[in-house]
């Protein structure tokens, strides 16, 4: 598992050689000064017609939030078309006939739809305990498949869907939408310039602070056995009597969603993992507790997990520090930090920042220093050795930074959609592909098997799998 450290020449150089790096180095190096803002160019859009035979039939199975939500961002891609929507709660089909018209088919039953010729692709947007079946499904009755992250619930629930995606030749693509970001392309290309130098540290945290945040999603008053396809939706997990907490806040339970780290580590995973190209962690160990809202839950409100990354071709090894607080009195917040060497790269959801700093050569005396307490003729002396040792005064290269920023209306989401139908009609490559989704899904999961486990848990990076 372990590979060489690379050093940052050899690094350097390869990045070098590529497209990339004649295009991008420069540029950041000799950026205008002036330029402390900069906006980030949205891809142009496609304009192509497509008629009614060639256009893509989409259908959405789990019409919640982010059902409802991807039905609004898939339906505005160029030649797709919403057909049909799967939920098993009667109010949210009735609410998707309300905004997509009566004719829309809707069901209960997510197999009708799979049942269905007309239907070429599917968006997943389940409680997560339904992922891996669902996708697999699909797949196997010819369905492109869109899942919303984590990929899976279980850690050992990857391999299937890794298997299904290679055996049917589908295309599949998990939704951290950031991945398709024009700020994380830009974190990357600033990253892969080799300018803040070699990768120590990265930080990231998602705080928060309020209910909706911390998932007391609003229950419907009309809630109840007859409305609610409850039997359908224990799936897999322990059998139990109809709840509708449950069932409106299921991320609270570990029988159905996978914690703030399943849910939300890996968004930070995703974002990092494209960034960097690296394939994980090889140690991860996570700790937290429930401190808050103990409203019935069983999983923390507040989670930290450390993790070890190996050296890869693309980066130095680095300790990643990794953070979600639902009780965040600092009023919230979210940002990727990577520290290096020479500078570092701050990445949100909008914008991405790069600032400077590089070490002094010479050590430097005075100040906080043992300089102060020598003898005034010591001192003298010291000043003098110094200056024969170190003569150069070189500038430290500093540079208090350039933000890059998405234009106020850009949509990762849009752009994350329009990438997966490039998948379905020019067979363009996926990024977040079921292997890279389960790189991110699983050091995620991995953290939460340490916090109820109490152990550090050993991890291959490639195979996205526990040792
Ligand atoms: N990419 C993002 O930014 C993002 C944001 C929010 C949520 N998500 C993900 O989207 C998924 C859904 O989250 P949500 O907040 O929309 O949840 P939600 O509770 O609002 O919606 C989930 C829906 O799935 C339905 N469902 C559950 N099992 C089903 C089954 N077997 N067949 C058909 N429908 C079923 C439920 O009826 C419910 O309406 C989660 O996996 C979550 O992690 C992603």
């Amino acid at each position: 598992m372990k590979q060489n450290k690379p050093s940052r020449r050899s690094f350097i150089k390869k990045v070098a050689g590529s497209a990339l790096a004649s295009s991008l180095a420069p540029s950041f190096l000799s950026a205008n000064p002036n330029d402390k803002h900069v906006e980030l160019q949205t891809p142009p859009d496609e304009k192509k017609h497509f008629g009614a035979n060639d256009q893509v039939n989409v259908a959405v199975i789990g019409m919640g939030i982010m059902g409802f939500n991807n039905a609004e961002t898939t339906v505005q891609i160029p030649g797709v078309k919403l057909v049909g929507v799967c939920d098993l709660y009667t109010g949210r089909l009735d609410h998707a006939k309300e905004v997509y018209g009566k004719d829309i088919f809707v069901t209960k039953n997510y197999q009708e739809i799979l049942d269905r010729k007309d239907v070429d692709a599917v968006i997943i947007a389940t409680s997560d305990h339904w992922h891996d079946r669902i996708s697999i499904d699909a797949m196997n009755k010819n369905k492109h498949v869109y899942c919303e992250k984590p990929m899976v619930h279980q850690l050992e629930e990857g391999a299937a869907v890794i298997a299904a995606q290679k055996k049917t030749g589908k295309v599949f693509q998990v939704g951290s939408q950031r991945v398709s970001s024009i700020v994380t392309q830009k974190a990357r290309e600033i990253f892969e310039s080799g300018v803040i130098g070699s990768l120590i540290l990265v930080e990231t945290w998602n705080d928060r602070q309020s209910g909706n945040g911390a998932w007391q999603y609003s229950i419907p008053t009309d809630a109840k056995a007859g409305t609610v396809d409850w039997d359908k939706f224990i799936g897999d997990a322990p059998k139990m009597a109809y709840d509708p907490v449950r069932f409106f806040r299921w991320r609270n339970y570990r029988d159905y969603g996978t914690g703030m780290a399943g849910d939300l580590f890996v968004h930070l995973f995703s974002g990092l993992h494209a960034v960097t190209s690296s394939k994980g962690p090889e140690r991860i160990y996570a700790t937290g507790g429930l401190r808050y809202w103990k409203d019935g839950r069983d999983v923390p409100d507040i989670i930290a997990g450390l993790y070890d990354y190996p050296a890869s071709e693309k980066h130095s090894e680095f300790t990643l520090q990794m953070r979600v607080n639902f009780i965040d009195g600092n009023g919230g917040g979210e940002s990727i930090r990577l520290v290096g060497t020479d500078g570092v790269i701050t990445l949100g959801w909008g914008s991405v920042k790069v600032a400077l700093k590089k070490i002094a050569k010479a050590p430097g005396y005075g100040g906080w220093d043992s300089f102060n307490t020598f003898t005034l003729a010591q001192q003298k002396e010291f000043e003098n050795w110094y200056k024969a040792n170190y003569p150069e005064t070189l500038p430290e290269v500093s540079s208090p930074g350039t933000e890059y920023f998405a234009p106020k209306n850009y949509s990762a989401n849009y752009d994350h959609h329009f990438s997966f139908y490039k998948g379905i009609r020019e067979n363009a490559p996926i990024v977040e592909d079921a292997l890279f989704s389960m790189r991110a899904a699983g050091p995620a999961l991995a953290a939460n098997k340490s916090y109820f486990e109490k152990k550090i848990i050993k991890w291959d990076p490639e195979n996205a799998k526990v040792i």
